[in-house]
Order: structure tokens, then C-alpha cells, then sequence
């Protein structure tokens, strides 16, 4: 008879304090998830009758679906590979996490694809190749610590990203207003990778560790043409990809500051020259405007770029400013689970 294979042993483990920490604070990570969850079909409805229904100028509507496919469709890819965690992590803490975000990225994708089809009339039947690429590059990581900072510490800050210009291009109030719930839920989701790692990284060998932080940067080379891909609709909707670039890379670097706050070597000069030749690739690619119609100027602003990186801009990841309550120790306060409305019309990007 085929044995049933459940972790009888899960609750043998000794735990260092930090870890009982760390673990304890991914719990919170599935409660708070249960006491902030929301009703998609009930908040889309009534978003949808405060601002009598969507309001995308025609002109808009391609690009806008575009866009919007792009993320309904990485909602799904979210939503895998949270179930993949949901299966596959030990520590029942982060299994509980990990099963709450799964629910939160199912309603992530029921909702988008509905708006989608009440707002314009349909959505996307697939994803861009450029999308593609960078979703089956992050689902197919061959570790769980690589899937980890793929999905949790570098796709959840950019679709953070896109959520945040999405609002401030003020394409549809229904959907700047709906985004604030997206992005305090994918907020949340942060923090399971930034609880989950540091213990998986310290139990890296040499090799272990060159490959993780090679298939990071492999992650943040295809984000950026994947950005590229995407650059004409994003135009299309009002937003500029430089400003998406450069919003993005500040709040990857927010969530890579907490977690090298725990892990000292996971920043180290080898990383930060090939991160550089990045920032220096978005530099080339989106120009910064003060440069253009100079070739030599560009050129040392890209010299500028390879030598310090590319400035960042003070951003947050959770306007509804649940983020440090989510990652942090559990909290007995409770919320009525709606996120503050005014956030909604907040503009913390410099663009
Ligand atoms: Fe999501
Ligand atoms: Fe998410």
C-alpha cells in the first residue's frame, strides 16, 4: 500500500528564536491575510456604481487591455506558483502563508478579468512574449529559493509597480480604486519571501549561493525587456516607462534592503556591478529626458549609471501602510479589512 506522505515530523523542529521569529511573523501572514480579505465580486460592484462604471477613453481601450492582460495573466502565473508553495513548503507556517496568497491571487485574477470584460468588453486571450518569458522563467526556477525571490521579492514589487502607475495615470477611477486592494494584498505577499529566505539562504553553499544571485539578476535582465515589450501600450495608457523602470527598481531595492539587513553578504560588490549594468540598460533604453539630444551627454550619464547605479525615488510598497504591520511581529490590532480610501488618489512616484 502506498504510504501517505505528510510531515508527521513538523512539529519536532527546534528553532533558533529568530527563526521562531521569522516563522511566527508568516503566520501572521495568513491571518491578517483572513482578516483583510475582501469580496471581489461585492467591491468591484460597488466601485463600479460610486463612479457610475468605468471610465477609459475609447482611444485607451487597446493599450488598456493590453496592459491589463499582461497583469491578469501573471495573476495566474501568481497564482501556480503560490500553490506550488502552498504544496511544497516544510515549515507549516510558510505553507499557511503560502495558501493564503493563493487565495488572494485567485480573486486577483477573477476580478481583473471581470473588470477587463465590463470596463472594455473583453481581455487578452494570452500573454505578450515578452510576459511569457519572464513568467516561465520565474515558474520553472529549479529551487524554492530561487521561485522565491523571482515571485515574492522581484515580480510581486513590479506588479506592485504597475498597479501604483496605473493609478497615478488616472486611466479609470474604478481601477485606481481597485488597485489599492491589489496592492495591499501583493504587499503582504512580500513579506513571506523576506520571512522564508534568509533561512534558506544561509543553508547555501558557494555554488548554491552564485547560481541564486545569477538567476535574480537573470530575472531583472528579462523584467526589463519584458518592460521593453510592453513599452507602446504602457505609452498608450499615459505611463512612462522610464518612470515604471525607475519606480520599480526603488521598491525591489526597498524589499532587498530589509532582507540584507539580515543577511550581510547577500549584498556584495560582484552583485552590485551587474546590477549596475542593468540600471545602465535602462538608462540606454529610456533615456533620462534632461539627455536627450545629446550623445555625449548620454553617454556619461551611462558611464554615470555602470559606476553608481540609477537614482531611486523615495516610494512605499502598501499605500494602506499594512506592509511593516504584515512583515513584522503579529499584531493583536485588528482593521475593518478595507484599505484607507484616500490612498487611492496618492501620488508618492516623482515621475
Ligand atoms: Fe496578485
Ligand atoms: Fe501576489
Amino acid at each position: 500500500m502506498a504510504r501517505l506522505a505528510l510531515p508527521y515530523d513538523m512539529f519536532d523542529v527546534t528553532r533558533s528564536a529568530e527563526e521562531a521569529r521569522r516563522f511566527s511573523r508568516m503566520e501572521s501572514i495568513y491571518h491578517r491575510g483572513q482578516d483583510h480579505i475582501w469580496d471581489g465580486n461585492e467591491v468591484l460592484d460597488e466601485l463600479w456604481e460610486k463612479h457610475g462604471g468605468a471610465k477609459i477613453s475609447p482611444a485607451k481601450v487597446p493599450a488598456a487591455q493590453r496592459v491589463l492582460g499582461t497583469i491578469m495573466w501573471g495573476e495566474l502565473a501568481a497564482w501556480k506558483i503560490a500553490s506550488q508553495f502552498a504544496n511544497e513548503l516544510e515549515p507549516l507556517e510558510a505553507r499557511m502563508a503560502a495558501t493564503s496568497q493563493a487565495h488572494d491571487e485567485a480573486r486577483h485574477f477573477y476580478v481583473l478579468h471581470d473588470y477587463l470584460v465590463r470596463a472594455t468588453g473583453d481581455f487578452p486571450r494570452r500573454l505578450h512574449k515578452g510576459g511569457e518569458r519572464l513568467l516561465a522563467a520565474t515558474l520553472h526556477g529549479d529551487t524554492i529559493a530561487k521561485r522565491l525571490i523571482g515571485m515574492q521579492l522581484q515580480l510581486e514589487p513590479t506588479a506592485l509597480t504597475l498597479f501604483h502607475a496605473l493609478r497615478d495615470s488616472d486611466l479609470c477611477p474604478v481601477l485606481s480604486d481597485l488597485l489599492v486592494y491589489y496592492e495591499r494584498d501583493e504587499a503582504r505577499h512580500v513579506g513571506l519571501g523576506l520571512q522564508l529566505l534568509p533561512g534558506l539562504m544561509q543553508k547555501m553553499g558557494v555554488r548554491e549561493s552564485l547560481e541564486f544571485t545569477a538567476f535574480s539578476l537573470k530575472i531583472g535582465a528579462i523584467s526589463i525587456g519584458s518592460l521593453k515589450s510592453i513599452e507602446a501600450d504602457l505609452r498608450g495608457v499615459g505611463i512612462n516607462p522610464r518612470a515604471v523602470a525607475i519606480l520599480g527598481k526603488s521598491k525591489q531595492l526597498k524589499v532587498f534592503e530589509q532582507l540584507w539587513r539580515t543577511i550581510p553578504g547577500g549584498r556584495n560588490e560582484t552583485t552590485e556591478k551587474v546590477a549596475n549594468v542593468l540600471d545602465a540598460a535602462v538608462e540606454t533604453l529610456w533615456p533620462a529626458p534632461e539627455t536627450r539630444g545629446s550623445a555625449p551627454a548620454r553617454v556619461r550619464r551611462i558611464l554615470k549609471v555602470l559606476k553608481n547605479g540609477i537614482e531611486t525615488i523615495d516610494t512605499v510598497l502598501d499605500p494602506s501602510g499594512d506592509l511593516d504591520r504584515d512583515c513584522s511581529a503579529p499584531d493583536s490590532s485588528r482593521s475593518n479589512g478595507k484599505p484607507v480610501p484616500e490612498a487611492a488618489g496618492s501620488s508618492e512616484a516623482a515621475e
